[in-house]
Formats: structure tokens, sequence, C-alpha cells
């Protein structure tokens, strides 16, 4: 038998429960049973009513008072949500959409340029303001616009199979964006100062540093009195433009067929400020693009006048510096599609 105070504390609970009850519930038939079960002859209101005789005198009213307040408003959230789900159930039957309120909110996603494509564009963008055109060639090529117009030997080991999706023997995918600066100079005179993006192929072990499918941006500039000083200052404009004021540059003296002198440049390290960390393996400094001073051999093969003209070229991966850009450490994630990684380039 409750005392007083236990029978108020009963009447709260109760209705915190069938309150709950209720709401949760999205059948009709469901909404039936929680009726019986609190307010049908043998239910849990129906009963507290009963129970009230069992009370002093004097508590009866009050506590008759809140059991009849409680069976009311069990009653009246009864109907109203039957209306509800009534009104829902209509909805549906319409077809037409019917808005929870209730469920969270899903974020409206919007579509984006890939985190490659914008750094293409932005390095494309660069230079464009330098005064650099932009030029396109096709990504199947012909071994001697890959190789032999570039003044690579018969034997030259980037020949290999390993490196080069052959088609046939002489149609392959491109290794490099450079073929574009043999089409160019083949149907311009010089002067020419062409920026050519574009995808490359290489058949090589895929890893977190390489992938089989990558891609290039290729800048050329020939005219008369075009000297290594030109080429020095045109990258160094650009490098500061792309990672800042701060960044050092550092030409390393290096081998191309197609460049005299060639030089593989490097950065100062932009993550460490060149004090040495993992991502530039602690020597301060990381390697971000191939250039040189086109060798006359391949003014020869276009029928420029090497005696008359030079220039310079270089080659950089895109997928490399926009890895520097955004601190990402594994190639593969571009190409993987997986929207967590892209969602995070909504510039
Ligand atoms: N084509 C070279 C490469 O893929 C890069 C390069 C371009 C080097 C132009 C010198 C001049 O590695």
């Amino acid at each position: 038998m409750l005392n007083t105070n236990e029978f108020q504390n009963s009447i709260q609970k109760t209705k915190e429960e069938a309150f709950r009850e209720i709401d949760q519930e999205n059948r009709l038939e469901g909404l039936e049973q929680i009726r019986v079960k609190y307010l049908g002859r043998k239910g849990i209101i129906t009963s507290l009513l009963k129970n009230l005789k069992d009370f002093p005198e004097e508590d009866r009213p009050a506590l008759g008072q809140l059991s009849n307040q409680l069976k009311k408003q069990v009653e009246e959230v009864l109907l109203q949500r039957a209306e509800k789900l009534k009104e829902i159930q209509l909805t549906l039957k319409k077809g037409r959409w019917f808005l929870d309120y209730t469920l969270p909110g899903r974020k409206g996603w919007v579509g984006k340029l890939h985190p490659v494509t914008q750094v293409n564009e932005r390095i494309i963008q660069i230079f464009y303001g330098m005064g650099f055109e932009v030029a396109k060639g096709p990504d199947i090529e012909t071994d001697y616009y890959n190789f032999s117009s570039l003044n690579f030997p018969q034997d030259h080991p980037a020949r290999d199979m390993q490196d080069t999706f052959y088609i046939n023997d002489d149609i392959l995918l491109r290794t490099h964006t450079s073929p574009v600066q043999v089409r160019v100079f083949e149907k311009t005179e010089p002067p020419v100062r062409i920026i050519a993006p574009g995808r490359c192929y290489r058949n090589e072990a895929i890893n977190s540093r390489s992938y089989c499918t990558f891609h290039q941006v290729e800048g050329f500039y020939v005219d008369t009195d075009v000297t290594f000083a030109d080429l020095k200052g045109v990258l160094t404009a650009f490098v500061w433009e792309m990672f800042g004021k701060d960044v050092k540059l550092r030409f390393r003296a290096s081998f191309f067929p197609f460049t005299e002198p060639s030089a593989e440049v490097d950065i100062s390290c932009i993550l460490c400020s060149g004090k040495g960390c993992s991502v530039c393996k602690h020597t301060g400094w990381l390697e971000i693009l191939g250039a040189g001073m086109i060798d006359p051999a391949v003014f020869d093969a276009v029928g420029y006048d090497s005696e008359k003209f030079t220039g310079y070229a270089f080659g950089m991966g895109v997928e490399r510096i926009a890895m520097l850009k955004y601190g990402i450490n594994d190639i593969r994630l571009f190409y993987e599609n997986d929207l967590r990684f892209l969602r995070q380039f909504q510039l």
C-alpha cells in the first residue's frame, strides 16, 4: 500500500512514461495498445483511481484531482498523436514528401573542383600572369614526340617497357608533357612562351609517392637571347606566388636528354622551413621540378635555327605541388575519389 507521497510520485512517473511511449509510437494500433495499458479497465491509471479509497479522507480530493488530471492529459496526448499519425499516413498515401522536423539536419554539399584541378588551374593562372599562353597535346603519343625528337637515345632506359605504357611499337601513353614542346615548335616560329598542362602515364610500382597516372605542367620560352637567368627569374616568381616569399630555391645540376644544362629545382621545405623533417627527409629541401636550357638537338629536330634562338623549359608534377601545399602524404588519395578526402578542398 502506497502512502500519499508515494502516490503522488507514482502519478508523476506514470505520466512521464505514458507521454514517452505515446511520443515514440508510430502506428495507430500501437496507440490503442497504449490506451488500454493506461486507461483500460485494468489499466495503470484506472487502478490508481481505484486505489483512492484507501487514502485518508482529507487527502482524497487532492489526489483525486491529480489522478483525473493525469487521465485527461493522457487521453488528450493520445488523441493528438493519433491525429498526427493519420496526417502522416495521408501524406504518404498521396505520395507527397513528409517533412519530419525532428530528424537531424543533413548538410547540402556542393560539388567542387578536384584538388588536382584546383592546383593545376592555380599554376596556369600564375604563368598566364607572366605572359605564358596555354597549349595542349594528346595523351596518346608516338615514340617520336615522346622520345626521339626530344633527343632520347634509342637505348635510353626511360623507353624501357618498365616505365612506358606502349600501345604498340610506335604508339604509347605519354610519360611527360615535354612532347608538347615539339608539337608547338613545329607549328610556331619563335618567340613562343607556352604553358602546357596535361595528364601523363608511367608504368611504375604504385605507392604513396608514385602512381600510374599523374599531371604535369610544362613551361617553355624560346626567343633570341633567352638565358638561364630568365629561367631562374620566372621559376622564383612562380614559387613565391605559389608557396610564399620566404621560400628559398636551389638549382641542382642534373640531366635530361632535351636540356643542356639541366637542373632539378628544390624549394626550402615549407613544412619545417628548412630545419629538417620527415617530409624533406631531414634535408630541409623538397624537389619540385626539372628544368634546363633546351638542347640544340631539339631545335634541329623542329627546324629552329639553334644559332639564333635559345630557350628554357621546365616541367613540374601537379600532384607533388598539391601534396606539398596541402600536406597530403599519399598520392593515391587523389585517385580514390573518397568524398571524405575530396570534401576537404571546398576552397
Ligand atoms: N619532362 C621532364 C620529366 O618528366 C621534366 C622536364 C621538363 C625537365 C622540361 C626539363 C625540362 O621529368
